[in-house]
């Protein structure tokens, strides 16, 4: 199944229970949230607070992208704000395995990421271990870059590994996705599509429905 996740980053967070609630109605099932912690990527975004405020809010299935260095420290932390997916990125973590058994623990999905610049073969110990994958196609930390195009390819790899040990598991894509790149990374192999500045930029309800139907075709 193809699942549009609404990246908050772009939201405008004066208004963002209402920015959640255009991207619910137009049919989004995941929001995506970003945490960053200034070290991992340069920037610093929002945490805990932000995530348990929001969730009573929204039935929404929370797709939280976890950019910060040794993420087991806060696994739990996440998982009592609100978070139902908990993506972290395999090169902030010494014991991948150890997060994602944390993880699972707490009763969350999994997912692991890997940078633009980090080779697909990192993730094979993990592949029948975690139930996302996140192939970052933008160097994370900022929302509205250009997707890069070398990750294509990526996303290929990722799809074939999977396919190759008779897995279906979650592929997700995060920056730069546009409703002209959207099909695209959908042949490529994604299944699950980050969007933050396409949907949060001008009318999020209609941008969202737009990438939704995008996804369908
Ligand atoms: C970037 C974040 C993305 C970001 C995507 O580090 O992980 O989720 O919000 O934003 P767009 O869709 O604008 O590239
Ligand atoms: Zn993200």
């Amino acid at each position: 199944m193809n699942i549009l996740s609404p990246s908050i980053l772009a939201a405008d967070f004066k208004n963002l229970g209402q920015q959640i609630a255009d991207v619910d109605e137009a049919g989004a099932p995941y929001l995506h949230v970003d945490v960053m912690d200034g070290t991992f990527v340069p920037s610093i975004s929002f945490g805990m607070p932000v995530i348990k405020s929001i969730r009573s809010a929204s039935d929404m299935v929370f797709d939280v992208h976890l950019m910060i260095v040794d993420p087991i420290r806060y696994i739990e932390e996440f998982a009592e704000s609100g978070a139902d997916i908990i993506t972290f990125h395999i090169e902030a973590a010494d014991d991948p395995q150890a997060v994602i058994d944390k993880i699972h623990s707490l009763g969350k999905k999994a997912g692991i990421s890997i940078k633009p610049g980090t080779a697909v073969d990192v993730l094979e110990p993990y592949l029948d271990k975690v139930d996302m994958i996140l192939v970052m196609t933008v160097e994370p930390g900022f929302g509205g870059q250009p997707f890069i195009e070398a990750t294509y390819d990526k996303i290929k790899a990722v799809r074939k590994m999977l396919n190759d040990r008779g897995l279906d598991t979650d592929v997700q894509v995060d920056g730069g996705i546009t409703k002209d790149n959207i099909k695209k990374v959908i042949a490529a192999g994604a299944n699950v599509i980050v969007a933050g500045s396409s949907v949060f930029r001008g009318d999020a309800k209609e941008n969202a429905k737009e990438l939704i139907k995008l996804m369908e075709a």
